[in-house]
C-alpha cells in the first residue's frame, strides 16, 4: 500500500482525487492538507471535512489547514466559473463536526516527513505554498518523502491561465520555484496528460448502474458537483461532453506510474509578473543547463487511468 498525503485547494477535481484516494484499496490516506486556489482556504478545509463525512471517514483521516495566500503575491480569489460558489460545484453535502488539526498544513508535513522518512508520498494538487513553507521550516524534509507528485504546469500543451501557465503554478510561482529547486523527488503531472484524461457522462451512468449501495451518496455528490465543471468546459469550447481529471490523475500516477510515459528535463519556474509568470521553462537543449532534473509526464494511457479511478468506486 501507498501511504499518501494529498494537499488540495478542494474544488471539484480535487474532490474526485480525494474520493478516489479514500476508496482505493492500494492507498492508505495519511492526511489531507488544504490550501487556497479554486476556493479560499477556509472553504477548501470545510469542503475537505465534508467529503470525509460523506464517506464516513471524518474521525479517521486528519485534516490540516494551510496557507491562505501565495508566498509573495495576492490571492486572486475563488474561481467561481469553474468550481462554483462553494468550490464543489454548488453541491450541498452535510457539514462535519470535526475540526482541522491544531497545527498548520506546513507543520503537519514537516512532522509526517520526519516521523516516517522514505515512507510518505505527497500529492499536491493545488498551489505548492504549503510544501514551500514546510521546506522553509525544515529543509531536511526534502529528502524524506518517498515521492512528491504534483498536478501543475505544462511542457508542450497550452496553459490554462495564460498561454503558457497552468493555474497551480501561476497562482504561486515562488512556491513552485522553491519546490522545483529543492531536492524533493518530483514528478510533474501537467496539462500535457491531464487534458487527455477525461470523465464523460457515460462514466457517471456506469456508476449509477453499478456502484454498490454504500457508495450511492458519493455518486449523487458527483452528479451534483460535476454539472458546473462540465458546463465550464463546454462553454469555453474545450470539450462538449467531458471534463479533464487533472487532480485525480496525479493520485493515480502516484500509485501506478505505468499509466504514463515520462521524460526528464532540467526545468525552472518563471517568477516574473508578465504573460509567462508561473511558466515551467524546460531546458530541452542537448546541453541543458537551466534548473535541476525533473520528471515530467508526457503521455498517458487515459482509458486505463479513468478505469483505475472508477474501479475504486465500483
Ligand atoms: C488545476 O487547477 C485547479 O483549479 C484544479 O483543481 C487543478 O488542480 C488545473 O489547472
Ligand atoms: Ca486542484
Amino acid at each position: 500500500t501507498h501511504r499518501i498525503i494529498i494537499d488540495a485547494d478542494t474544488g471539484i477535481d480535487d474532490a474526485l482525487a480525494i474520493l478516489y484516494a479514500i476508496h482505493a484499496p492500494e492507498i492508505k490516506l495519511e492526511g489531507l492538507t488544504t490550501t487556497f486556489g479554486n476556493t479560499d482556504v477556509d472553504q477548501a478545509t470545510d469542503n475537505t471535512l465534508r467529503l470525509l463525512k460523506l464517506c464516513g471517514k471524518e474521525t479517521e483521516i486528519p485534516v490540516a489547514k494551510g496557507a491562505a495566500g501565495p508566498l509573495k503575491r495576492e490571492y486572486e480569489g475563488p474561481v467561481v466559473n469553474v468550481h462554483g460558489h462553494n468550490g464543489i460545484g454548488d453541491a450541498v453535502i452535510p457539514k462535519s463536526d470535526q475540526q482541522p488539526l491544531p497545527v498548520s498544513a506546513a507543520e503537519f508535513l514537516v512532522r509526517m516527513a520526519n516521523d516516517n522518512p522514505g515512507e510518505i508520498t505527497l500529492v499536491m494538487v493545488g498551489r505548492m505554498t504549503n510544501l514551500a513553507l514546510a521546506l522553509q521550516m525544515d529543509p531536511s524534509i526534502a529528502r524524506k518523502f518517498k515521492k512528491v507528485v504534483i498536478m501543475g504546469g505544462t511542457v508542450l500543451a497550452p496553459g490554462n491561465v495564460t498561454p503558457v501557465s497552468e493555474a497551480n503554478l501561476w497562482g504561486d510561482p515562488e512556491a513552485a520555484a522553491a519546490v522545483f529547486e529543492s531536492e524533493v523527488p518530483l514528478t510533474v503531472v501537467g496539462l500535457d496528460v491531464t487534458m487527455k484524461t477525461r470523465l464523460t457522462y457515460e462514466h457517471l451512468h456506469l456508476l449509477d448502474r453499478k456502484a454498490p449501495e454504500r457508495n450511492k451518496a458519493m455518486v449523487q455528490f458527483l452528479h451534483d458537483s460535476l454539472g458546473v465543471y462540465f458546463d465550464f468546459y463546454r462553454q469555453s469550447n474545450y470539450f462538449a461532453e467531458s471534463c479533464p481529471l487533472h487532480d485525480p490523475l496525479a493520485v493515480l500516477v502516484a500509485v501506478n506510474p505505468s499509466l504514463v510515459k515520462t521524460q526528464t528535463f532540467k526545468a525552472t519556474i518563471d517568477c516574473g509578473h508578465g504573460l509567462t509568470a508561473g511558466m515551467i521553462v524546460t531546458d530541452r537543449r542537448a546541453r541543458a543547463t537551466e534548473g535541476r532534473d525533473i520528471q515530467f509526464c508526457m503521455e498517458v494511457d487515459a482509458d486505463r487511468a479513468v478505469g483505475q479511478m472508477l474501479s475504486a468506486w465500483l
